[in-house]
């Protein structure tokens, strides 16, 4: 089949806030204990982290990483994860019964992060707790010094402030599973008087307000009104979260759900601009994805192990194994996020690090990538720049999601710095090869173009330990430019990055 595809230099859509390509790592499962953290590791720095996952996620380059929680934020206590290791108290951790040792705590996260070249992003807790424990970590994290917390962190050997600039307001208060859920009211309520006392610290600090855990709850959107309502001048964001399942295995299906990712998106854009009418206020607040990925592999597996197993440290648990199809998935998600990127501004791929993540470790032994790894490395290092507005003529097909599904996802990214343009594009055809024609209007001639192409012949090929490269790029010879055209073919369901210089 055919696509014609127009890109034209002035016609933009967003310059793209590189925080759109953030990640998060929560205490779940094995996110930090085996993850990042492992002092027993051959690899393990002097602070016990393990250096060959601090190497994968450098190369993701990805620009922010929420801590410490998901839902494990909301009864979690900041302070237990201070002061001497030894000292440091094991709670029972009530998200995903487990138990917590405490061993990393912000300090540790925050020298990981620097090593692995990411900024944090913090949340505190407004289920279990409350205003005052969030003002002071905020103290603690962000004050230079003189003040009961700032002299706490001095003492426990860090002189510098963080300084951290972005801070959630809690995690999926909407959702009937958190600990300390609230209605929209309760929760609008304290979020505004927490981010009051935030700003009566810092006014430059920006706040994100939780929003929806899915398009699907019963809450949805009229959570967004009610809670932007009491907190629309105090914040900067709004959060979202959706996870993508494909339990039917109906591929065509499961591609169309970007479709409706596009609609939340849309319509949470829709009540913030009603809230902001209705206040007539002068601030503008945006959205800040903070957790999606694909998310359905192990999940009822783990929901009944999660019943037999008593207190846990560290457990296996949300060990998602991605594969050929959720690369295209993960391919969509991303740009959806990049022709949405006006309206989004920060988005966390969740998680990071073996809980429904990109990278996965063994214990005392090999980090690797898995599947979805590549298309989100692509997009956070590649998709960097201002967004275009495409205009793409191409099939399309009817799915039960929405209608008139493009078979061609594509999304493009102007980088006038670096004088290049990207396209990331997928063939969401899996019957046929798919020539694209690419009309480069507006941005001189193309001297070269590069393409990169991920495919496996089985939608179920996954990377494993034992077999790590199993699913990868590889370079591709036949992309021609013909004027100011480019000429790519790709093969029925495909990823593919087109670089042009
Ligand atoms: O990322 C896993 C969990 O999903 C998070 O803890 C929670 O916020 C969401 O429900």
């Amino acid at each position: 089949m055919e696509a014609r595809v127009t890109a034209h230099a002035r016609y933009t859509i967003s310059d793209i806030d590189k925080r759109l390509y953030g990640s998060f790592l929560e205490h779940l499962g094995r996110a930090v204990y085996t993850g990042i953290y492992e002092p027993d590791h051959p690899s393990a720095d002097e602070n016990g982290m393990r250096r060959d996952v601090i190497d994968l996620v450098r190369d993701l380059d990805t620009p922010i990483c929420r801590y410490p929680g998901g839902n494990f934020v909301s009864a979690y206590n900041w302070e237990d994860g201070i002061g001497p290791r030894d000292e440091r108290p094991t709670r029972l951790d009530l998200a995903w019964h487990t138990s917590e040792s405490n061993h990393v705590g912000i300090h540790e996260f925050a020298d990981w992060a620097d090593s692995a070249n990411t900024e944090m992003m913090l949340a505190v807790n407004l289920g279990s707790r409350g205003l005052d424990a969030a003002r002071n970590l905020v103290e603690y994290v962000n004050h230079s010094g003189g003040s009961y917390w700032s002299d706490l962190r001095r003492k426990n050997g860090r002189a510098e402030p963080w300084d951290v600039k972005l801070w959630c307001l809690g995690n999926e208060m909407d959702g009937p599973w958190q600990v300390g859920h609230k209605s929209a009211d309760e929760y609008g309520h304290l979020a505004n008087e927490t981010a009051k006392a935030i700003r009566a610290f810092d006014d430059k600090l920006e706040l994100v307000v939780c929003g929806s855990s899915h398009s699907n709850m019963p809450t949805f959107p009229q959570w967004e009104a009610t809670v932007l309502e009491h907190t629309y001048e105090q914040v900067d964001y709004i959060s979202l979260h959706m996870y993508f399942e494909n339990y039917e295995k109906n591929t065509a299906e499961y591609l169309a759900l970007p479709e409706k990712l596009d609609r939340y998106i849309g319509t949470v854009g829709g009540v913030i601009d009603y809230v902001k009418g209705k206040k007539r206020a002068k601030n503008d607040v945006r959205i800040s994805f903070d957790e999606w990925n694909v998310w359905y592999h192990e999940r009822k597996q783990d929901a009944e192990r999660m019943k037999t197993w008593g207190w846990p440290h560290a457990p296996v648990l949300l060990e998602d194994i991605y594969n050929f199809e959720d690369v295209l998935q993960v391919g969509c998600i991303l740009n959806t996020f990049i022709r949405r990127s006006d309206l989004v501004r920060i988005a966390c791929i969740a998680q990071l690090v073996n809980v429904i993540a990109p990278i996965m470790t063994a214990p005392g032994g090999p980090a690797w990538k898995q599947t979805i790894y590549y298309p989100f490395q692509f997009a956070s290092r590649y998709g960097r720049g201002t967004a275009l507005q495409l205009d793409v003529a191409c099939g399309s097909y009817n799915a039960d999601v929405a209608a008139n599904v493009s078979y061609l996802d594509i999304a493009g990214v102007h980088d006038g710095d670096a004088g290049t343009l990207t396209f990331f594009a997928v063939n969401r055809n899996g019957e046929e090869p798919m020539d694209i024609s690419l009309s480069l209007e507006g941005f001189g001639s193309a001297k070269s173009v590069e393409h990169t192409l991920i495919k496996h012949d089985d939608l179920e090929a996954t990377n494993t330990r034992l077999n790590p490269d199993n699913v990868k790029p590889e370079a591709q010879t036949g992309a021609k430019i013909a004027g100011n055209s480019i000429h790519v073919s790709v093969p029925a369901y495909s990823y593919s990055m087109i670089t042009v210089q």
